[in-house]
């Protein structure tokens, strides 16, 4: 059975978004345009209140998927069609922009850890102009499952007998929040097809004998299983899969599309006030 190995590793870059938040990205910089099927990794890791505080007031999105995992802090979600929802500690929120959708994301604290990850996956030609939908997954709605010293969160995809609560049926997307204790290997079989990453957010870890740094994005070549070990010290990463769409990806910004005309087009919508078209379903897991 052959083994994925670290194809590339990118370490984080700070970029400024939202009011003048600091999030370390990955995907989405200039040493990484995209890793299809996703767009963009940022981590949001901060203890200092004027670092996170202002948040990421009304902003667009169209033509891919949203999807925050918190690991600490709470986040106020409102859009501009009247959907609210709470991101807490251990939850996470699946929003399909589609079409297009305008929301808000901001802190409900005011001092504390705010931690946490956001991914864009996207969405192939044929769903972009779809309608908007929702998931909001509590704390509790994520299953987990310990298994020779790595205790898995299930947030997307299938490991052992666990089965996450996202489904994103266009990618068949897995992400997996894992806690391995020191001196045990994380092993997981998966389909070659599949492209994804591996990053470390506390600890160090290593995979086939070359080391995953901590904050940095570990591309994965194909192949059959995944085995992470943390040899000396207890490591935690997510680690990331989906199925390639194959198209041609046009980003502007929060708009992404398959053509050039496409994205004038949503860029022409936002200023005439016609990017939101649908009014989003809100679901509660
Ligand atoms: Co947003």
């Amino acid at each position: 059975m052959s083994a994925c190995r670290i194809e590339r590793l990118i370490p984080a870059l700070a970029v400024s978004e939202g009011a003048g938040v600091t999030v370390h990205r990955t995907i989405g910089t200039p040493a990484l345009r995209n890793l299809d099927p996703f767009l963009m990794l940022d981590h949001f890791n901060s203890d200092d209140p004027e670092a996170y505080i202002a948040g990421f007031p009304d902003h667009p999105h169209r033509g891919f998927v949203t999807v925050t995992y918190m690991l600490n802090g709470h986040m106020l979600h409102q859009d501009s069609m009247g959907n609210r929802g709470n991101l807490r500690a251990g939850g996470a929120q699946w929003m399909k922009a589609a079409s297009g959708i305008i929301h808000s994301e901001m802190p409900q604290q005011s001092d504390g850890l705010m931690r946490g990850f956001q991914l864009w996956i996207n969405l192939p030609a044929r769903e972009k102009m779809s309608d908007p939908d929702y998931q909001e997954i509590s704390p509790e709605g994520i299953p987990s499952d310990t298994h020779d010293g790595a205790t898995v969160r299930v947030i997307a995809g299938q490991y052992r007998n666990t089965r996450g609560p996202v489904a994103d049926p266009n990618t068949q997307a897995l992400y997996f929040d894992v806690a391995l204790t020191a001196g045990h290997q994380f092993a997981h079989r998966v389909d070659p097809q599949m492209r994804g990453f591996i990053y470390v957010f506390e600890g160090a870890a290593a995979m086939q004998g070359q080391a995953l740094p901590l904050h940095h994005l570990a591309v994965l070549s194909g192949g059959e299983s995944v085995d992470i070990d943390a040899a000396t010290q207890a490591a935690r990463f997510i680690i990331v899969m989906g199925r390639p769409l194959g198209e041609p990806i046009v980003q502007s910004g929060p708009f992404v599309m398959n053509t050039r005309d496409e994205i004038e087009q949503a860029m022409r919508d936002y200023h005439i006030g016609k990017l939101v078209q649908k009014k989003a379903k809100f679901a509660e897991k």
